[in-house]
């Protein structure tokens, strides 16, 4: 049997993070520029149930019995195999790689996931519909981020801009004009886990003022998705730097996170936020197409580990 591969690309967030979490809507991208795969390669002379699992880019050389199961690639092989009442995996090898950096807000995890979900279906003969692969991913989620939106999963696997409202179908988003982003790394790894957590805390300690946050946000969000829809991208960039705004007041935000998205700013970006769980990780800068380099280069030089220019359409 030939190997079977699959694989799924980062996500951004363009407004929305944190308040997805409370039933806001959100909006996000795929990043194709960076991926996870999964190859499933069967092993003929391995004993039926015998799963090699490799991950060499973290240093993963396991057998699936010898992983906790709680560990989120065992999960998701566990979850793959039960929704296809498949007792005994044939023996194979299930191999990841991705070059989506980690604890970013780039969504990894869930394209990982997504990644070893296709592949592994496919290779037990069901490939799985879309919306099946999403809530599976959904449900190592879970493990990874402790109370998810599911934004992650979703966008990841229909890799489309989506408006997300937790717990509703997910709607793919029809780009009115083609508009260009850079995104920039910090570099400081920041499991959005944590940043959840600490929003949580907060949350709880003035349920009052975080509502209100969330609800600006809400607001920004559904007048972003007008004016993505309706080709109106000079209205994002207020949008953005309005929802960076809040999320700063949210306490969400770092000093290397405002050093690049006011660094974007200064180069000539018509906005810029933070992306994703906040506390480091990524932030994301909305470019004249013309000046994506430029704003790229004057990231680095304020300390942005790593830039990626991408276009949605
Ligand atoms: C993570 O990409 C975005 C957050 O809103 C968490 C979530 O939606 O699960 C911070």
């Amino acid at each position: 049997m030939p190997a079977i591969s699959a694989s799924a690309p980062a996500k951004v967030i363009l407004f929305g993070e944190h308040a997805v979490v409370y039933g806001r809507p959100a909006i996000a991208v795929p990043v194709t520029q960076v991926k996870a795969k999964a190859i499933v390669t069967a092993n003929p002379r391995g004993a039926p149930g015998k799963v090699r699992v490799q991950a060499p880019d973290v240093g993963l050389e396991s057998t699936l019995d010898e992983l906790e199961p709680a560990h989120p690639l065992a999960a998701v092989i566990q979850a793959v195999a039960s929704s296809l009442k498949v007792k005994r995996i044939p023996a194979c090898t299930v191999r990841i790689t991705s070059t989506i950096p980690v604890a970013a807000g780039m969504g990894s995890g869930a394209a990982v996931s997504v990644a070893v979900i296709r592949a592994l279906s496919a290779f037990l003969g069901h490939p799985l519909p879309d919306e099946k692969v999403s809530a599976l991913a959904f449900e190592v989620e879970k493990i990874y981020h402790g109370t998810p939106s599911g934004i992650d999963n979703a966008v990841v696997t229909c890799a489309r801009p989506v408006y997300f409202v937790k717990g509703k179908p997910i709607e793919t988003l029809q780009i009115g004009r083609l508009f260009t982003l850079v995104i920039g790394d910090t570099g400081v790894a920041s499991p959005t886990a944590v940043a959840v957590g600490e929003v949580r805390k907060a949350w709880q300690a003035d349920q009052t003022l975080y509502e209100a946050y969330f609800d600006s946000i809400s607001a920004m969000t559904q007048s972003a998705r007008q004016a993505i829809e309706s080709g109106s991208v000079e209205l994002l960039g207020p949008l953005m730097d309005a929802n960076h705004g809040v999320l700063r007041k949210m306490g969400v935000s770092s000093a290397e996170l405002d050093i690049l998205v006011v660094a974007a700013r200064r180069a000539g970006a018509w906005g810029a936020k933070l992306s994703g769980g906040g506390c480091g990780g990524n932030m994301v800068a909305l470019v004249p197409p013309a000046r994506a380099e430029a704003i790229a280069k004057a990231l680095q030089a304020a300390g942005a580990i790593r830039t990626i220019v991408a276009e949605i359409k």
